[in-house]
């Protein structure tokens, strides 16, 4: 087995390594550690089935339960795994076809929100003369915290953000009250500090004046996507790739449609109280 960074802030490759067998516990441990390092792994050419994905993302922690308004895109007999899909089925879509077209970090609204996230890419739409569509773009924010200009830095330091559901969503029925989390996070695993802000989920900066929250926030989302922070992943079918909650943030790119066809499965994983 070898991880194989991809040059850019974040990323690694593993290569060499066959998901559907069991996996010797050191390589289990140097493969969790380079999702820490590195914020985002991947694997190439893994076809698995819904058992083996399921016991792959196991690999790095306890899965969570995806609420009941997703049932409907679940994977049949595999509740662990949600799909993501553009595809239409006798009328009905066969899975979440928004896969978050803005920058975000998955489920920054809650006191424990996931620690990683796990695609694996079943079916890759692409252009006709063979580009692939639907890539994913990444970004450190660890690469982000150490750039920020000291004095941004230290004010950073004392301040929190509150993150909620309904500010990007018109979902006006769902019970997520919000949580606050400090600007520069403490990674709760590696302690590295994290820019902890995303255009997706902040709303507004705890304890400053409203022009000054916008007007902080619009700097940070804009500083949070410099292209020297961020990678972009272009899809092949049976990649496995995982990135890291807290230390980055992530958005689809989308620029696909019908009859190109994307197909996702995604798996979660849980994560700590980050207070
Ligand atoms: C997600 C997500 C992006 C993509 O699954 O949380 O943001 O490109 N996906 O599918
Ligand atoms: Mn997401």
């Amino acid at each position: 087995m070898e991880i194989r960074p991809t040059g850019a802030a974040l990323g690694m490759e593993v290569i060499g390594v066959d998901f559907r067998k069991p996996l010797p516990l050191q390589e289990r441990e140097a493969i969790r550690q380079a999702l820490l390092q590195s914020g985002v792994l991947f694997v190439r050419g893994q076809l698995l089935d819904e058992r083996q994905f399921v016991d792959f993302a196991r690999l790095f922690g306890e899965l969570e339960s995806y609420g009941s308004t997703m049932n409907k895109f679940l994977k049949a007999g595999h509740p662990d795994i949600l799909v993501l899909s553009n595809i239409i089925e006798d009328g009905n879509p066969v899975g979440v076809a928004d896969a978050g077209e803005y920058w975000h970090t998955d489920r920054s609204y809650v006191p424990k929100p996931a620690w990683s996230s796990c695609l694996h890419a079943i079916e890759v739409p692409h252009a006709d003369d063979g580009t692939p569509l639907g890539d994913t773009e990444f970004s450190s924010m660890i690469a982000a915290a150490k750039a920020l200009p000291l004095a941004l830095r230290a004010r950073l330091d004392k301040l929190s953000a509150w993150h909620e559901y309904v500010f990007r969503f018109t979902d006006k029925n769902n019970s997520m009250p919000g949580v606050s989390h400090p600007l520069i996070l403490p990674h709760p695993m590696t302690k590295a500090p994290c820019l902890y802000v995303n255009k997706g989920f902040t709303h507004r900066i705890v304890d400053l004046p409203d022009a000054e929250s916008t007007a902080l926030m619009e700097e940070l989302f804009e500083f949070a996507k410099r292209p020297e922070f961020v990678y972009r992943h272009k899809w092949q079918k049976g990649d496995l790739l995982l990135w890291d909650n807290y230390s980055t943030q992530h958005r689809a790119t989308g620029g696909y449609a019908l009859p190109q066809r994307r197909l996702m499965w995604r798996t979660t994983i849980q994560g700590v109280p980050l207070q």
